[in-house]
């Protein structure tokens, strides 16, 4: 730390995204990218004309992507903006809607960037204890008198909260903001975009990372009402109004058009996560149960952290958590059916 830093950030303790080694190749399931290449249309969409525009600054409304995302959630201009990463959005909902009387409020285990972005902002934060099962439990969040942030499914559990509970959230909270990040819901969950109609202190969180295989383009987007959207757009462009690329803002586009694809992927990781389960738990893991695209398990055999390090040294990577609650549990991300046979093989070696 430089003896410049504001005193402010002394003591921040800044979000440690997963390993993205270059020193060999690995059976890489730990940072939950899909195993998938994005939709053709998205490599086709880059011409050297489009390439030539670039000297250009890009579209600060995401013209094309907006009017592509609209016209397949239905929803208005006005009820939707994007974001360099998903990550950038909640950032800004941190920003916008949190503050000194209002504080964040989510669960104690749940997406570490949470955290990260109040503690950025100077924002306290009331971290609720989720249940021994690692559900959610409604009744906590009844009045909650803050922000409330509800990864659905969540991370790194992949454990899902029905929407009729998050409308009894919604109900108890009328005078306060939910956001919604459903960064995993596209892997057999249920989205609360419908919401957004009825409630006009909701936020749904969404990214192109996960389901849309576009990880590295940096695109995240959300859905709300027109006020809340425009409270939103204000932090944005006075942070960077630049902040969706052309080339992401197209193949973004691109993207979404293609639904037959989106199934075929998300399907085969659905289907990927039920072999995965089913092979891990004749081994006697206990797998929570998920509907992301990843896994949350524990062997009664060996440490978390040590199948870990054991995985890591044969070539395949998972996530390990050291937080007191979790320690036991590595989070695997549903891979290719030929990674996960290596994760398989690999695991059988160990134990
Ligand atoms: C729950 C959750 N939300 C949001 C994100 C951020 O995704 P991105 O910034 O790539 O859209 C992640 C990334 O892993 C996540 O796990």
């Amino acid at each position: 730390m430089s003896r410049f830093l504001s005193k402010r950030l002394s003591s921040l303790k800044e979000y440690v995204p997963g390993e993205q080694p270059k020193d060999k190749s690995y059976v890489k399931l730990n940072t939950n990218e899909s195993p998938f290449p994005p939709a053709k249309g998205v490599i086709d969409c880059i011409s050297s004309g489009v390439l030539s525009d670039l000297k250009l600054y890009c579209d600060p409304v995401c013209s094309k992507l907006t009017e592509a995302v609209c016209g397949i959630y239905g929803v208005g201009p006005e009820n939707v903006i994007f974001g360099n990463g998903s990550d950038e959005i909640l950032s800004f909902a941190f920003t916008a809607f949190c503050d000194k009387q209002t504080p964040a409020i989510f669960p104690d285990i749940t997406y570490g960037f949470y955290k990260v972005f109040a503690d950025l902002n100077c924002i306290d934060c009331k971290e609720v204890p989720l249940c021994d099962d690692f559900t959610v439990r409604t009744e906590d969040y009844m009045r909650a008198g803050g922000t409330i942030f509800i990864a659905n499914p969540n991370a790194p559990t992949g454990i899902m909260l029905a929407v009729s509970d998050i409308e009894k959230i919604l109900d108890a909270n009328k005078d306060t903001v939910v956001v919604i990040d459903e960064a995993y819901v596209d892997f057999g969950g249920e989205s609360c975009i419908g919401l957004t109609e009825k409630y006009d202190n909701l936020i749904v969180v969404r990214t192109f990372s996960k389901s849309r295989s576009l990880a590295g383009a940096r695109l995240g987007y959300a859905f709300g009402s027109p006020e809340l959207i425009r409270d939103l757009q204000t932090v944005r462009n006075s942070n960077n109004p630049y902040n969706v690329n052309t080339l992401t803002q197209l193949m973004g586009a691109a993207s979404v058009t293609d639904t037959e694809y989106f199934r075929k992927c998300t399907e085969a990781i659905m289907e990927n996560r039920e072999y995965l389960t089913k092979k891990l738990t004749k081994r006697n893991f206990d797998v929570l149960p998920s509907k992301a695209n990843f896994i949350f398990a524990r062997s009664a055999s060996i440490s978390g952290a040590k199948l870990y390090e054991e995985l890591k040294s044969r070539g395949v990577l998972v996530r390990h958590f050291s937080k007191d609650r979790i320690k036991d549990y590595v989070r695997i991300t549903i891979g290719s059916r030929e990674e996960l046979d290596k994760l398989v093989m690999a695991i059988d070696d160990i134990i």
